[in-house]
């Protein structure tokens, strides 16, 4: 009795490990960037994910913010991707499912949700927050001020010297008119 006993129980641990590792590599895996993803207005957020799962998925992004919540893209793997007109021209798919957004409004900033579903039904859905960031605008506007103050100022220094070089030459030509005689009197002395 006893050894049949010991054969039960290993073949349930078996069993149970087939069915643990079966149900580990069911499982749909998304790994993603741990760090928000930040970019300029104007400029481009890759969201780059790496999907683990069986069969060909179907990927589906959608944007989330505090005001509204918006597909913008879905497509098979390896098929043609249907992008919401909202975002046609801005949007490019990756083959491994990764997301690029280009021309960045400051409205895009918000909650970018990936949903994996595999052909069995089974689906996973992984959030990446993105920040688009002004700096590029504040650092433009601080530069064309700075210029202006600098012009500002070269010009007011121009024309404090303009007017400095127009006193000189008027207070010589004034002592000139008025030392012209006796000038004229030494002048004439040694003819
Ligand atoms: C996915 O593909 C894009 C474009 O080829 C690439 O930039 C990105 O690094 C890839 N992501 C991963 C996690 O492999
Ligand atoms: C694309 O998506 C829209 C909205 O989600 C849907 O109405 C339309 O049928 C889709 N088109 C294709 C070709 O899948």
């Amino acid at each position: 009795m006893r050894p049949a006993c010991i054969r039960l129980s290993e073949n349930t641990q078996i069993l149970y490990l087939i069915f643990s590792l079966c149900h580990y590599t069911q499982a749909i895996t998304i790994q993603v960037p741990r760090s928000p993803i930040t970019a300029p207005v104007q400029g481009r957020a890759l969201f780059s994910v790496d999907i683990t799962c069986t069969g060909t998925p179907a990927i589906r992004w959608m944007f989330s913010s505090v005001s509204k919540q918006q597909s913008i893209v879905a497509w098979m793997l390896g098929g043609a991707a249907n992008v919401t007109k909202m975002y046609e021209g801005r949007v490019q798919t990756h083959p491994n499912g990764s997301l690029t957004i280009t021309d960045l409004r400051l409205q895009d900033s918000g909650y970018y949700t990936i949903t994996v579903t595999e052909p069995s039904g089974n689906s996973k859905d992984v959030c990446m927050v993105l920040s688009v960031t002004e700096v590029l605008y504040e650092d433009i506007q601080y530069f064309i001020v700075f210029i202006i103050v600098l012009g500002t100022l070269a010009a007011f220094l121009m024309l404090c010297m303009w007017l400095l070089n127009k006193l000189h030459n008027f207070i010589k030509a004034w002592r000139q008119r008025r030392c012209l005689p006796e000038h004229n009197e030494t002048e004439l002395q040694p003819l």
